[in-house]
């Protein structure tokens, strides 16, 4: 079953040289944009051109159309690849943020025992019903604002048990939901109180000895994570972790200079993790390193805005060349939405990406952090048909008429989500 959708006022397909990421200017403004385009596709992508250049193929046989969809003043561009959210906890943190609205900070609420701690306490006590029930409802809407692909991690648990029982609900969330979910361990996203001061190393002994093994034994997360930064898991501890995820075959991205810059980017760089994520306080040299490694920078802008910290410089990052993707971050304490539109609207306006930029590093680059750019992140010919429509003949509406949902349809391997189903 094949399907046309033609007369696109803006067909935006990434397409030109099939490349599996755009870095630096000159090849991120590039997003092979097609007016009065079409795209014929069946699970995956089987043609695209203007509507003359595809109907002129179907008049001759060459393709075949079962179904056409008229996209008259509309927008077609592939789906948001978020590769980077915590959509799976329990509890409530809203009373933090009205105190940090008061004028407390995020660094003094963790200090007094809030934070990633408070949620560790609610996701502990949550059942994995509890749980699931949450991250499908946020899920939901991050697809109804077009997100077609969506990275999950673990890491309020930080127990063997609750770990575990949070990756569970994370495979419930691939099996449930009608988009890709990649699973990360997020063991070391701060350490337990059982294990306070004094007692570190033994915890990321646990996570060493006890829950990778089980991790890559039972195939639960295809990625390992670390928060290394000022208070949290220092590089010697993130090596200990990630040497052994790597013995199991799992691979590593991390949470690098978010709150100082302690060079977690070049360690992660040296290392091999396929994105290093925040880096707002990344240093030039931790760039140069990125760029050489071929290590995705990925930035969240939700996160600054939301904690009131100075952005990561996107620009610095992109002018360099090294390959800069955009995620939400989505998570109940240091930034809470899933809205792939407005993490971009952040990018333009408060890191002065221009809209090509925003749309490559919320596409492709995405693709590529969570190493999936062969299938996802865009429309070219064999890779998967998912893709969102706005209501809106150019995709710069997206950015310039802000705050408001211009995503009107979502597609995933070839079929239309019902979104207002979920
Ligand atoms: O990505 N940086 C560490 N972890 C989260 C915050 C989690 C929380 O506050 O619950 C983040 O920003
Ligand atoms: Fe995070």
């Amino acid at each position: 079953m094949t399907t046309l959708i033609k007369h696109i006022d803006s067909l935006v397909t990434l397409k030109n040289g099939n490349p599996d990421h755009r870095a630096a200017p000159a090849l991120m403004a590039d997003l092979s944009e097609i007016h009065d385009g079409a795209i014929l596709f069946a699970e995956n992508v089987i043609a695209t051109g203007t509507t003359a250049e595809i109907e002129a193929k179907i008049a001759s046989g060459e393709l075949v159309a079962d179904a056409v969809i008229e996209a008259k003043g509309k927008t077609l561009m592939p789906g948001f690849v978020d590769s980077h959210t915590h959509i799976v906890f329990g509890g409530d943190r809203s009373q933090e943020f009205g105190k940090r609205l008061r004028g407390a900070t995020y660094k003094e609420i963790a200090q007094e025992g809030g934070g990633i701690l408070r949620t560790v306490k609610g996701t502990r006590e949550a059942s994995k019903e509890q749980l699931l029930e949450r991250a499908k409802r946020l899920a939901w809407e991050a697809i109804s604002h077009g997100t077609t692909a969506m990275e999950v991690k673990s890491g309020y648990g930080l127990t063997t048990e609750s770990e575990i029982k949070m990756l569970e609900v994370i495979q419930m969330l691939k099996e449930e939901l009608p988009i890709e979910i990649i699973p990360t361990f997020l063991g070391a996203h701060d350490f337990p109180p059982e294990y306070s001061n004094g007692q570190k190393e033994g915890y990321v002994d646990l996570i060493c000895n006890e829950m990778l093994p089980i991790v890559a034994e039972r195939q639960l997360a295809e990625y390992c994570d670390a928060f290394v930064d000022e208070g949290y898991y220092t590089i010697a501890q993130a090596r200990k972790i990630f040497e052994k995820a790597k013995s199991l075959g799992i691979k590593t991205r991390i949470h690098a200079d978010e709150m100082a810059s302690v060079h977690a980017t070049g360690f992660a760089a040296e290392i091999g993790s396929i994105s290093a994520d925040h880096l707002l306080f990344i240093s030039d040299e931790d760039i140069e390193k990125a760029r050489e490694a071929g290590m995705v920078c990925t930035s969240m802008p939700g996160t600054a805005y939301f904690i009131r910290m100075p952005y990561a410089p996107a620009r610095k990052i992109i002018d360099k060349g090294a390959i800069l993707a955009l995620a939400s971050d989505c998570n109940p304490g240091s930034c809470y939405t899933q809205n792939m539109q407005l993490v971009m609207s952040l990018a333009v306006i408060n890191m002065k990406m221009t809209a090509e930029e925003a749309i490559c590093a919320a596409t492709i680059n995405g693709a590529k952090a969570v190493g999936r750019s062969n299938r996802l992140g865009s429309l070219a010919n064999g890779k998967q048909a998912d893709f969102i429509i706005l209501d809106s003949p150019s995709y710069i509406d997206m950015f310039y008429h802000f705050g408001v949902n211009h995503v009107s349809e979502v597609w995933t391997k070839g079929r239309r989500i019902k979104v207002n189903e979920k």
